[in-house]
């Protein structure tokens, strides 16, 4: 098994920070011509990023760059070339002569989701942005410090990207206590395993509740979500044993051998995908009396576990026994427990979004394949809840959704991959129409099946229910990378 340095690798890949609940995406662009000072203050950040072997317990501080942020700091054509395709291109290139771009295509980032509208990161506005310090803390004074310094410290090198009618503006996240999100379900239960990570190693502890917690993986979890750390980490084997190699040839002022910068880094897909909850909610109860013929609670409940393949408090809808500590399994498969889809619909969210063992010839292989396309999500909730208690009109306006964040070693084979041939895919797994219940892309007709006996149903859905609102592509470098790119020679 290969050991990771992780010592060098921040600590988001390995934690999504429960015990921080309230966190900030602060998006920067570097000051014009002061590469000097730009290159100072990433120096003195490195002493301050949290590494994936700190606790973190009261505040923590991440980094990410982006490619135009890596250019603006003299990173050689060498060495930025390196990196992939995508994240050099970008997440929302301008459309060509002939209609959207490639890219843009791929994700489903048409019509209402197109860059177009987008409020950052699109064709409009706020587009510059060189990078992103990812802030978590306790409470939300202590956040609002933490912003305050961090951007006090950036002054004369890097300054907030994002505005709006001449304010700064800084998009927030946050766990609420119950871990739902804002269509009400619990999130962040299944995420891979890292080889040889201190979680996957770890003995079992009675569970808190903690989608991060402590416990230790039963077998079948470990068959299920243990993942070689080349999946999320350069420079170490993946699931096809190739290590993303490290450079070689390139030669630093002092003629040493130049260490990749990409060693112990992993790429961050960020998105602002925004919820229209009340538009969820209608489209939950119309269902339930176009299935059922009643709109009460159970039924309610039923159609809206059947769209995500777990329930709201994150139970399986996949047979599985609940075992003692009730806590949500994550233990399970489809292809020999629910071929067919009549418990967890085939074109549920989950189900789409990690088809586990049943997209492949054999089982054992399907899974196999799978492991080769996951992401580590670290997004949370921003905005207010609907029952906020903000009364009615001011809850119906504000804009609440996820900063929905994903680690990958390889954007085109994992978050793309997931994004386009999954959810995105209207005969994903035979359905013969329809797209992710949770996506923003709709295609025309689109429907939501839900498998039963003796006849499925086949519900229209007239738009989604989610949109796009702003994303970028970066680059989350391991620390030693970091001070590699603040000292003054070219890396
Ligand atoms: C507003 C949009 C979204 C919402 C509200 C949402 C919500 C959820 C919920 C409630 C779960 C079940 C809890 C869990 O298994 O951890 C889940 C699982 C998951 N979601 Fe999403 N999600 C959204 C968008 C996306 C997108 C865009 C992707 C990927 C491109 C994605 C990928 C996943 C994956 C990989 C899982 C775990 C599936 C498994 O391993 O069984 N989600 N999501």
């Amino acid at each position: 098994m290969e050991k990771v340095e992780w010592e060098d690798v921040q600590r988001l890949v390995l934690s999504g920070y429960p015990k921080l609940p309230f966190s900030a995406y602060l998006f920067w662009h570097f000051e014009p011509d002061k590469v000097d000072a730009a290159k100072r203050w990433l120096g003195s950040l490195a002493k301050r990023l949290t590494c994936a072997v700190a606790r973190g317990d009261r505040q923590a501080i991440n980094l990410a760059l982006s490619a135009p942020g890596l250019k603006h700091i003299n990173v050689s054509d060498n060495m930025l070339n390196s990196f992939s395709p995508e994240f050099l291109e970008g997440m929302a290139p301008k459309p060509t002569a002939t209609g959207p771009s490639r890219r843009s295509n791929i994700l489903g980032d048409l019509g209402d989701s197109s860059p177009e509208f987008w409020e950052w990161g699109g064709w409009n506005g706020s587009r510059d942005i060189d990078g992103m310090l990812l802030l978590y803390a306790s409470d939300r004074s202590s956040l609002m410090a933490l912003i305050d310094t961090e951007i006090k410290a950036m002054a004369g090198a890097a300054e907030p990207a994002l505005r709006q009618n001449g304010e700064r503006i800084v998009l927030e996240g946050r766990i609420y206590e119950d871990h739902k999100e804002h269509f009400g379900f619990k999130d962040g239960i299944s995420q891979p395993m890292i080889e040889g990570s201190p979680r996957a190693s770890k003995k079992r502890k009675k569970s808190s509740g903690d989608p991060d917690e402590n416990k230790e993986l039963t077998a079948d979890e470990k068959r299920i979500h243990l993942v070689k750390p080349g999946e999320f980490i350069l420079g170490y084997r993946n699931e096809r044993r190739i290590r993303i190699s490290s450079i070689s040839g390139t030669k630093d002022s002092k003629g040493a051998e130049a260490r990749d910068i990409r060693r112990n880094g992993t790429y961050l897909v960020f998105r602002q995908l925004e919820q229209d909850v009340r538009a969820f909610n209608d489209f939950v109860a119309n269902t339930a009396g176009r299935v059922y013929g009643r709109t009460d609670e159970p039924a309610r409940e039923e159609i809206a576990a059947r769209l995500v393949g777990r329930t709201r408090e994150g139970h399986p809808l996949v047979p599985v026994d609940r075992g003692p500590d009730a806590s949500p399994r994550n233990d399970f498969l489809y292809h020999f427990e629910d071929r067919f889809g009549t418990a967890c619909p085939i074109g549920a969210h989950i189900r789409r979004a990690n088809p586990r063992d049943t997209i492949g010839p054999d089982a054992d292989t399907a899974l196999r394949l799978s492991k080769m396309h996951r992401i580590i999500r670290r997004g949370r909730p921003y905005g207010e809840r609907l029952d906020s208690g903000m009364g009615n009109s001011a809850s119906r306006k504000a804009s609440r959704g996820i900063s929905f964040i994903a680690l990958n070693a390889d954007i085109a084979g994992q978050f793309e991959m997931i994004q386009h041939s999954w959810l995105n895919n209207t005969h994903f797994g035979g359905l013969h129409a329809g797209t992710d219940p949770f996506g923003h892309f709709s295609c025309t007709g689109d429907v939501v099946t839900i498998q039963d006996r003796p006849i499925n149903h086949y519900i229209d859905r007239p738009r989604p229910f989610v949109r796009v609102r702003g994303g970028a592509y970066f680059f989350l470098p391991g620390i030693e990378a970091v001070r590699a790119l603040a000292r003054p020679e070219l890396v």
